[in-house]
Order: structure tokens, then sequence, then C-alpha cells
């Protein structure tokens, strides 16, 4: 399905600031969607500085290409996990590069009526990857854990507190046939939840955290960021920045504690002490920036190592 309409790229003068971007540069976007950031860092290192972008869902290279057709010959597209990214450079002969970015989670295309049931608000099948080319579904995880498993997955990535009477919910549910849509999966946790749904007046929805551990899981996306984390100091140049904006309290410690070692290992320097948050400007016009998160670091010592793209 084609995507539709805008996303709002969050924390984009911010993250443009910590990144200080010269002419000239090589860029990765590790998570190039809608292209929103990958434009405004293209214009930074003009007129022949060139960016490499990454993003495991073909349809968010799709809208990024047709972005980033005005600086043509300036950029790469690859569908690939940012977890392979040193693969990537590989396949491209890069040693390193200049500046790093990973805008982390979905964005508004995928959470709009994507046909693949990220979000609740569209009854869809329940799939959830990003990367459809393969991997279990979200409908798999769900009919196929035991009851058990389910409980942690909700605890572990949705720090949902009602874990186990949903998992049990859905576990009793699916002995009458598979839960093969969002609608389905929806309505069976609202009914574990014991409350009913009050539209748009209830906070959250009763739905909302099971979803995105479902996403999480589904997606790896926990285990994609450490070993993006453990790998990219590698391959920066020396004075190089990495910047990563997190949506998540899991994800934001792995990038505040993978980055606190790698500064007592005298590897990189801290550029945020405290992580980047939105303004109430930003806040208001994207509620989607409210748990957003932005840290950042430079690379420091080791000796320039040769790009070419
Ligand atoms: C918040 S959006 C990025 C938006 C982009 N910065 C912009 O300004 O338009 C996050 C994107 O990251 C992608 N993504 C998430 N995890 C990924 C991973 N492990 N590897 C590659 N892409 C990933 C998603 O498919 C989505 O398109």
């Amino acid at each position: 399905m084609p995507y539709h309409g805008e996303h709002l790229s969050v924390l984009l003068n911010e993250t443009l600031d910590v990144l200080s971007l010269r002419p000239g540069e090589l860029v990765l976007d590790g998570t190039v969607g809608g292209g929103g950031h990958a434009v405004a860092m293209l214009e930074r290192i003009a007129p022949d500085g060139r960016l490499i972008g990454l993003d495991r869902d073909a349809g968010a290279l799709e809208v990024a290409a047709s972005r980033l057709a005005g600086s043509p010959g300036r950029s790469v597209l690859r569908q690939e996990n940012f977890a392979d990214f040193q693969r990537v450079l590989d396949e491209l002969d890069v040693a390193a590069v200049d500046a790093v970015l990973l805008d982390l989670g979905v964005s508004s295309f995928q959470f709009g009526p994507s046909g693949r049931g990220f979000s609740f608000q569209h009854d869809e099948p329940l799939d959830m990857r990003m990367d459809v080319r393969g991997g279990p579904t979200a409908a798999d995880l769900v009919n196929d854990l035991d009851e058990r498993e389910l409980a942690d997955l909700f605890y572990t990535y949705g720090e949902e507190r009602n874990s186990r009477r949903i998992a049990r919910r859905l576990v009793e549910a699916r002995r009458g046939g598979r839960i093969e849509t969002t609608g389905r999966l929806a309505e069976l946790i609202v009914s574990a939840q014991g409350q009913r749904y009050r539209g748009r007046w209830q906070r959250i929805h009763p739905a909302t955290k099971c979803f995105m551990a479902l996403r999480i899981a589904v997606n790896e996306e926990i285990e994609s960021l450490q070993r993006f984390c453990d790998a990219v100091v590698e391959r920066l140049n020396p004075g190089g920045r990495v910047a990563i904006i997190s949506f998540h309290s899991l994800e934001d410690r792995i990038v505040k504690t993978t980055f606190r070692r790698l500064a007592a290992e005298g590897a990189i320097e801290l550029l945020t002490r405290k992580p980047i948050v939105p303004g109430e400007q930003e806040e208001a016009a994207n509620p989607r920036s409210r748990s957003a998160k932005l840290r950042a670091a430079r690379r420091l010592g080791g000796s320039r190592l040769h790009h070419s793209t």
C-alpha cells in the first residue's frame, strides 16, 4: 500500500546542531524513513557531501527516494536493518563516515493505514513487520507463543502492568481460532483490561502498550539497536558524530549506557550529558515527539580512514 500524508521530523534543528555537519562530509542515516532529516542533512553537506540512507521498510524508501531526488547523485538508499550497517558500508567500499543518525521507531506513514497492522486504529492483518521479506509476524507471536512468553513480552517491551491477565485472555481466545487482525486483538486486550475504551477522552488506549511491545519484538528493535551502538564507533572517522533519537525508555537506556561505557573507555566524548527533548511548541505541533530523547557523541582519537562512495 503506498504511503500518504506527511511525517514531521522530530527534533530536526536540534539534530542538525548537535551533528554540526560541514560541506563535503559523508553521512549515514540509518532510519531514512520519509527523508525529512536526510534532506536537511544533505543541505548542510552541500555541494558535494553524500548520504547513505537505510530503512527496513520498502515503502519508506520510496518516499525517501522521491524527496531526495532534488539532490541527484548525492545519496544511496538501501533496504537494510541498520544493525547490518557495517556490511552495507563494506559493500559500498566505505571505511568510515563523518556523521550517523538514527531516528528510531515508526513513521507516521506506518501508523496510518499501511495494511500491516501497526496500529489498532485500522482493522488490518496482524503483521507489523517493517521488512516484509521474512521473519515472524505479530500474528505468529500472538498465536504461537505460550502464555508465559506472551506475558513476558508485553511486560518487558510494553511495561504493561496487566500482562498476565491479557496473555491468559489471548490464550483462551485462540482455542476458538487464530487471532489474525488488529481489530480482534485490540478487542481481546480491551476485554482483558476490564475497562471500556472511552475513545479519545481516555489518555491512552488500553491496547497501546501491547501493540508497541509486539512491534518491538517482531522487528527485534532492541537487539538491532544494541548491535548498532556496540559497533558504530568503529566506522566513524575521528571527530565523527553520532546522534540517536529514541522514543522508549528501553531504547534510551541502551543508548545512554553504551555511550557512557564508550566515553569511559576514551573512545567518544558525550555531546549531550542529558538527553535533548522537544520544546513545548514541537510537542504541541507533533504529539509523536512527546517521548523523544536525543543523545549524541563524538569519536575521539585514531587516524582518519579513507572513504569513497
Ligand atoms: C521515525 S522514522 C524516521 C523518519 C525520518 N528521520 C524522517 O525525518 O523522515 C523511523 C524509520 O526507521 C525505520 N526503522 C526502524 N527500525 C529500523 C532498523 N532496525 N533498520 C532500518 N530501519 C529501521 C522505520 O521503518 C521508519 O521508516
